[in-house]
């Protein structure tokens, strides 16, 4: 592991334990009626998003504000990017400025990659493309531990546009790093077309898989990444993918529901099912604060506590 958090596949076991156990400590700050710690008094923490966010940028500057970093927001509308400048030139800048971590998102797979490579901080991928979300893993890692205990054994689903999905290869990696059984399933238009470096079985069955998941986890069908119709109808689609509250009641006792937002309410989920009392949709959101401080904490705060140590 190395000073930059860009994937969960180079994730080892350790540092994934570590950074779940030290959320598991800073979640006691998010109880506190003054939730701040001084931790991070004097680093300065960048967004830069270039594509849209709601949850994941608001939760970085939340877990950086909680720790006292100095947070800046750079978002790629209503910058020079407008003007032609490479990402290269804004990292640059943003160097110059003093950033000690970079937190990244990018509709290029890879581009925190590259960015890494540019700045002397650490980096942070906030979701590449359709390649990873590591922190977006982490979160329902942490959710799921909480809900569940130890991952070692357990059976998640992970149900929909897998193909678009930088959550579910994130997460596909770091559960089987910490010993969850994974099942994705999809219509086979919505997987890619080289599954077989994936830890994870494939199914197209949902309603096979159902009764024996202790977490399904529901993502988004991302009509903005797609040039072509990849079913025949959202009606189809919801028909044998979309979790309603018919098969929510064949899942086992204690099964989670788990989606990382934003939801189609009705078509990849249905809203009953989305606000139920097994749903940990919005658990996850708060989840992520305190997984984000354990990460920023971890990166920024001295090498001997980074995850990994120096690259
Ligand atoms: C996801 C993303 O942006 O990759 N959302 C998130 O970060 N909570 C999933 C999605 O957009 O569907």
């Amino acid at each position: 592991m190395n000073r930059h958090l860009l994937s969960t596949a180079d994730l080892s076991r350790d540092d994934a334990v570590l950074i779940l156990d030290t959320a598991e400590h800073l979640s006691q700050v998010a109880d506190r009626s003054i939730k701040k710690l001084p931790t991070l008094r004097g680093r300065t923490v960048v967004n830069l998003f270039y594509e849209d966010s709601t949850r994941t940028r608001i939760s970085f500057e939340a877990a950086a504000k909680r720790l006292s970093a100095d947070v800046i927001n750079f978002s790629a509308k209503g910058s020079s990017v407008s003007k032609g400048e490479s990402l290269k030139d804004t990292a640059l800048t943003l160097q110059a400025m003093g950033a000690d971590a970079v937190v990244v998102r990018h509709g290029a797979s890879g581009a925190p990659h590259r960015l890494a490579t540019w700045v002397d901080g650490s980096v942070v991928n906030a979701g590449d493309g359709t390649h990873e979300h590591p922190t977006q893993a982490l979160l329902d890692a942490f959710t799921m531990r909480r809900r569940l205990g130890d991952l070692d054994g357990r059976r998640v689903t992970i149900v929909g546009d897998i193909l678009h999905s930088r959550v579910a290869r994130s997460n596909v990696h770091l559960l089987h790093t910490l010993g969850a059984e994974v099942t994705v399933v999809a219509p086979p238009t919505l997987l890619p077309v080289a599954m077989g470096d994936w830890p994870c079985e494939v199914s197209y069955d949902f309603d096979a898989v159902l009764s024996k998941s202790d977490a399904v986890m529901m993502l988004r069908v991302q009509h903005e990444r797609m040039n072509a119709s990849f079913f025949p109808s959202a009606r189809e689609y919801s028909r044998r993918y979309g979790l309603d509250p018919a098969r929510l009641a064949r899942m086992p006792e204690g099964a989670i529901v788990m989606h990382p937002g934003p939801m189609n309410r009705g078509m990849e989920i249905a809203a009953e099912v989305a606000d139920c009392a097994r749903s940990t949709i919005v658990e996850q959101v708060t989840n992520g604060v305190t997984v984000r401080m354990a990460v920023l904490y971890l990166l920024l705060s001295g090498s001997e506590s980074a995850i990994g140590g120096p690259q």
